[in-house]
């Protein structure tokens, strides 16, 4: 008999996780920087919109089978196959989900190991300690190998405690801080100088940057930061109990990721222009806004730099926003190669979260020693390649492969008059036809 899985104690465990794990970077740094560089409002209701038409279905597909299956990303799609080419593409999606979930991390950590170092620097300045609080603001390999080790720890202790003592107590004990702060720094960065003209460029819609480059960029935006295509998702749902409707749960997760990727462009774009106002340059050398890097570890740094005493407190909170955010995102990447450890390798959980975690930590390494040729090629692998195409694939067997009687019964758990709701009316061909090709068309356009 194998041994009995984990899973989450209540629904508004298994909420703060799978929120917890679309809510990152992806939503606190990234998505307010393009809003402000795509036309402000107008992304927004764009995103807004595929998030919902295009990310929200494949979410469903990743929690249905998932649940159904109660199994890693592997197994559980060699369970829906029907014959030995879906088996084949099983294994392929199923490693391939492993593969990039691994390499996300990898490269995640070492961002989230910046925002862990500046969340240090505030209490080196307190005690004085100038040379260290350089030390930990500026880049450094040795810097980047201390704070990648640091977090990656985090996260491994994390999971080897577990899907309901780990990832299910730390996410329903993060999330909650994370809005916390976050609206309190919103409160405060509102009532500076500046602050207004951030909130216009935010919120006035200019239609005239609607592109085809723009839909791509939200599209893609809308994947990262839903953590779609490489089995977080799915693994998350097969801890769930069958007593939950999953659409309602699939809805409420992507109103919060939603929710608070908005909510942060009311804290990021506001206090750009709140930096300009300190005397910190906001625009590149192409009159565009700095977005990058250099958005979150030099333009806000000198922002707090500028507020004095008050500007340790605000740095301190700002960080350890960063730093929640990164680490509920990165427990749910890490799962997804554990769990398929646990299960098919039945290596006991412990002892797969330390081989994982040190393989990840090793693929970090590499990264970090080779900066400039590795960092944005592995981001571009994993997130533009890698997560488009595991998506399509994920479509297509929750469309085109799973038995249509067993998809509806899965459904029906928790949700009896499913098939009588709009989502069961428009839910499986859209999974079938629409979603794939959108995602395919998006990716053909990238590569052009
Ligand atoms: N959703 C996370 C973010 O917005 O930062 C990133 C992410 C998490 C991507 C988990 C992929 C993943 F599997």
């Amino acid at each position: 008999m194998s041994a009995p899985r984990g899973q989450f104690s209540s629904n508004v465990g298994f909420l703060m996780a799978a929120a917890g794990s679309a809510v990152g970077l992806g939503n606190i740094w990234g998505f307010p920087t393009k809003a402000a560089s795509n036309g402000g409002a107008a992304f927004v209701v764009i995103y807004l919109l595929l998030a919902f038409v295009l990310a929200y279905p494949a979410l469903m597909a990743e929690l249905t089978i998932g649940r159904h299956a109660r199994r890693n990303m592997v197994q559980a799609l060699r369970e829906i196959s029907t014959g030995p080419v879906s088996r084949f593409f099983a294994n392929l999606t199923g490693f391939g989900g492993i593969l990039i979930a691994s390499l996300i991390l990898s490269f995640y950590a070492i961002v989230a190991g910046w925002m862990v170092a500046h969340l240090a620097e505030p209490f080196a300045t307190l005690i004085g300690a100038s040379s260290t609080a350089d030390w930990l603001t500026s880049s450094s390999t040795a810097r980047n190998m201390t704070f990648t080790a640091i977090f990656s720890g985090l996260t491994m202790l994390i999971i080897a405690s577990g899907v309901e003592k780990g990832i299910e107590r730390w996410s329903t004990l993060l999330m909650p801080s994370l809005i916390i702060l976050l609206l309190l720094l919103i409160m405060y960065v509102l009532t500076q100088p500046g602050a207004i003209i951030g909130l216009q460029v935010y919120l006035m819609p200019d239609f005239s940057q609607v592109s085809p480059e723009l839909l791509l960029s939200a599209m893609g935006q809308a994947f990262f930061s839903l953590s779609l295509g490489v089995g977080t998702m799915l693994i998350y749902g097969s801890y769930l109990s069958q007593q939950e409707s999953l659409p309602r749960l699939g809805v409420l997760v992507t109103l919060i990721d939603v929710g608070i990727a908005f909510t942060a462009g009311l804290l990021i774009l506001p206090a750009m222009y709140v930096a300009q106002e300190a005397g910190t340059q906001i625009f590149a050398d192409d009159g565009s806004l700095i977005a990058g890097p250099g958005l979150i570890l030099q333009v806000l740094p000198a922002l707090f730099d500028s507020m004095g005493t008050i500007g340790l407190v605000v740095a301190l909170a700002f960080f350890a926003l960063m730093t929640i955010a990164s680490l509920t995102s990165s427990i749910s990447m890490l799962e997804v190669p554990v769990a398929f450890s646990i299960e098919n390798l039945k290596l006991p959980r412990r002892s797969a979260t330390l081989l994982v975690g040190l393989i990840i930590f090793a693929i970090s390494s590499v990264i970090i020693f080779n900066f400039d040729a590795l960092f944005g090629l592995v981001i571009s692998i994993s997130t533009e390649y890698g997560q488009p195409l595991l998506g399509v694939s994920l479509c297509i067997f929750a469309g085109w492969i799973w038995r249509r009687d067993q998809l509806l019964q899965e459904l029906r758990k928790g949700h009896e008059n499913i098939e009588q709701t709009l989502f069961w009316k428009i839910w499986p061909w859209y999974v079938r036809v629409v979603c794939p090709l959108l995602i395919l068309a998006a990716f053909v356009q990238t590569l052009l």
